[in-house]
């Protein structure tokens, strides 16, 4: 994946040792297959028009909530799929284990990349990995929504959870998570590092809530630049309203591209 080794230096681990760690860039072609475009569009037809402008400039597509509501949303997705992209379903999903299990399965089958599941519990996360291991096709990555990128403390609170910030619970979930067999989680760029010391170097930690230097942060509440969430340990950045909101979406995704290889990537991550 890294290129180029720039420099090694230390850092004192909080042990007072000194932990030895080198930096790199990626590739253009690996910036790209990390760059996530959130297609959320009202239409199945202006989906389409998206994706042909990107087809080149991003690495996996994320159909939502509003797109697969839309009429022949899902079919949409399908058939980006039998055109060979990589395609990120986010459903984020919290049922009954029955129903999560079965929806799951549903999804592995059909050739979907990845799938996100809430990470509230420890049922939910067991009943989506049971689904998922029950079909052949097994190339389905599970991940986990940690704590959603638009909540802070006093939306927590109102959920009934005190005394936890968004680091810490984002934290907690994602242990669990990659307890329970999943394959990462979508978490703030602000947690990525914390999540990177505590789970295993191939977890997959995907940052929405990115916003390019000199962009509209709109309802996020905990943003980060493309170069500073890679520079956090993030593998995948997903990016909405920055890209399809924007005149020219093939050029805004190619600056992000390139703010993505500026980063100094650490092999710690
Ligand atoms: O437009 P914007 O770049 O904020 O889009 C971020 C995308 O990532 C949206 O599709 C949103 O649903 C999704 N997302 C998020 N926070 C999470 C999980 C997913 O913003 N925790």
């Amino acid at each position: 994946m890294a290129l180029d080794a720039l420099s090694d230096s230390g850092f004192q681990n909080w042990e007072g040792e000194v932990v030895r760690q080198s930096f790199s860039h990626l590739s253009e072609q690996d910036a790209k297959s990390k760059l996530v475009v959130a297609l959320d569009a009202p239409t199945v037809p202006d989906a389409r028009k998206l994706c042909a402008k990107l087809r080149d400039s991003a690495g996996v597509f994320k159909v939502g909530l509003e797109l697969v509501m839309s009429k022949g949303g899902l079919a949409f997705a399908r058939d980006l799929i039998e055109e060979e992209h990589q395609v990120f379903l986010d459903m984020k999903l919290l049922d009954i284990g029955n129903t999560v299990e079965r929806a799951v399965a549903n999804v592995a089958s059909s050739g979907f990349q990845f799938l996100t599941v809430h990470a509230t519990n420890r049922k939910t996360l067991r009943a989506a990995v049971a689904g998922r291991n029950s079909q052949r096709e097994q190339n389905l990555k599970l991940l986990a929504v940690t704590v959603l990128t638009s909540f802070d403390e006093n939306d927590l609170r109102e959920e009934g959870v005190f005394g936890q910030t968004p680091l810490e619970l984002a934290v907690h979930r994602a242990k669990m998570a990659e307890e329970e067999g999943f394959d990462g989680v979508i978490a703030s760029g602000h947690e990525a590092k914390s999540i990177r010391q505590v789970t295993n170097s191939n977890f997959i930690i995907k940052v929405p809530g990115i916003r390019p230097a000199g962009s509209e942060i709109g309802d996020q509440t905990r943003t980060m630049t493309p170069a500073e969430a890679m520079e956090a340990g993030a593998s995948y950045i997903v990016v909405g309203r920055p890209i399809y909101k924007a005149n020219d979406p093939a050029a805004v995704a190619r600056q992000i591209v390139r703010e993505m290889c500026a980063a100094r990537i650490s092999d710690r991550h």
